[in-house]
């Protein structure tokens, strides 16, 4: 057991901020001090094994990600991310858990697609890893094993409105999945796009010669997203299932989740550093074939039309409550490029595990999210919602020991695929500059990051088994 002692920072929380040091008692947070505390009279530095010096630094919880695809098959291939090259990469940025999505396809039963999650994620992690079940096949079935995934630590499944023929679900069926998430207190996660209807509009703008990637944000228009977060509230709010709308991108889509939460319904919604900072224009539009590289769906979305600005703002209000990264990550090279010449057959996706807590810190530095609201949008919320909170996502006595040091004066530069360490050959935050970074990171009691060393090892990372959400009522 060893004893890691950070000492000198500014401990921040969801809700403030003091100089206090955290002393890590083998996996566990074990106290919250007053700086230069001492034990029985003794300098507690002597007697740990370990100190970390975090003067002049932030000390916040480890980033939660509550939204990836590692190894994610779609489009004819698989996302570029093993849990092993994704949960490291994940690491280096700061998050010290990630939840990810096991799928269940149509036509395989729930336990087994769970089962094979396991076996992918099992001895390769780097961090601690927990799952939400895809639900890509509605049946009874598939309604009854659903009843048995909170035994197996899974507390919220996913549903598609989008991607007919594939993960599609009808009405009918997310009705029926819905009375379930009622019945068992399972969170409904919604991925909220009028699939049909995009997929008509996708054919007629083919036939028409458009073919670039820039279509597939004109097919995906605001319209079918706003359109699908109103029929999922209205499911959810005549089953009576909690309901939290994954990827929000459009403004129309927060006004329907803003509208229903001020009706007193329970649901919810998060965002992606995508639908923040990039857009339709500058990055779907960009010329020639390079737009692929930010083919996701729900899709980027104009800035002309306010949507990034009004993304910043639901989080200030707290009508978007989360942001994930929908990490999804496809090379250019045998995967993206798939999708030449027809932008419906480019793999849906966009890497970003590596660089949330970054680009959400230089939200702080720009003025549009306060610090603690950082340290709440990325890691105590997500506990929350997710059923991890106590042992997640806060740095408290008895809490697993995973703890960031942040540097306010450090510096991050995003390059092409040699400055990042997902499994890419490209960067879709290329060119981004961070007022800040990411300098020790202790996974449970274990320093697995420091001075830009990679500390860790595969294996490190545990299943973790959620409970309920705490957002139910
Ligand atoms: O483009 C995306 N979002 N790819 C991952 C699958 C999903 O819908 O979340
Ligand atoms: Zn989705
Ligand atoms: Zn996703």
């Amino acid at each position: 057991m060893t004893t890691t002692l950070i000492t000198g920072g500014t401990v921040v929380s969801a809700t403030g901020r003091a100089p206090a040091d955290v002393l890590i008692d083998g996996e566990k947070i074990r106290a919250v001090l007053a700086p230069g505390s001492t034990l029985l009279g003794h300098d507690l530095t002597a007697s740990v094994d370990t100190v970390v010096d975090a003067t002049g630094k932030y000390v916040i919880p480890g980033g939660i990600d509550a939204h990836t695809h590692m190894e994610l098959p779609f489009g004819g291939t698989a996302a570029s991310d093993t849990f092993e090259t994704g949960t490291r990469a994940a690491a280096w940025g700061g998050t010290t858990t990630i939840i990810d999505f096991a799928v269940q396809k149509y036509g395989e039963r729930v336990q087994d697609g769970l089962a094979a999650w396991h076996a992918k994620a099992a001895g390769n992690c780097a961090i601690d890893y927990g799952f939400h079940q895809i639900i890509g096949g509605v049946d009874d079935d598939s309604l009854s094993a659903m009843r048995g995934l909170l035994d197996e630590g899974v507390s919220s499944f996913k549903l598609f409105m989008a991607y007919p023929g594939v993960f599609y679900s009808d009405d009918a069926q997310i009705l029926k999945a819905m009375q379930v998430s009622r019945d068992t207190g399972l969170l409904t996660m919604m991925h909220a796009e009028n699939g049909p209807a995009i997929d008509v509009l996708a054919q007629q703008l083919v036939d028409a010669g458009k073919t670039d990637p820039y279509y597939h944000g004109i097919a995906r228009a605001w319209q079918m997203e706003e359109e699908a977060t109103h029929r999922a509230i209205m499911l959810a709010d005549l089953t009576g299932a909690p309901l939290y709308v994954v990827h929000v991108s459009a403004k129309q889509a927060v006004e329907q989740l803003a509208g229903a939460r001020d009706r007193g319904q329970n649901v919810f919604g998060e965002t992606c550093p995508q639908y923040l900072y990039l857009s339709l224009e500058e990055q779907l539009g960009a010329p020639g074939f390079e737009g692929a590289k930010w083919v996701c769906s729900t899709p980027l979305r104009s800035r002309a039309e306010g949507h990034q600005n009004a993304m910043w703002q639901a989080l200030r209000t707290n009508d978007l409550q989360m942001v994930s990264t929908d990490h999804c990550p496809f090379c250019m090279k045998d995967q993206k490029e798939l999708g030449l010449g027809d932008f419906r057959k480019i793999p849906n996706g966009i890497g970003s595990v590596e660089h949330r807590m970054d680009l959400m810190y230089q939200g702080v530095v720009t003025g549009e999210i306060t610090l603690e609201r950082w340290v709440e949008l990325t890691s105590t919320t997500p506990a929350r919602m997710f059923g991890l909170y106590g042992t997640k996502g806060v740095i408290q006595p008895g809490a697993d020991g995973d703890v960031v040091v942040y540097d306010p004066n450090g510096h991050t530069s995003i390059g092409y695929d040699k400055t990042h360490h997902m499994n890419m050959d490209h960067s879709a935050w290329e060119g981004f500059e961070i007022d800040g970074h990411v300098d020790t990171v202790i996974a449970r009691g274990r320093v697995i990051v420091d001075g830009g060393r990679y500390l860790g090892s595969k294996g490190d990372g545990r299943y973790v088994k959620r409970g309920l959400s705490q957002y139910l009522i």
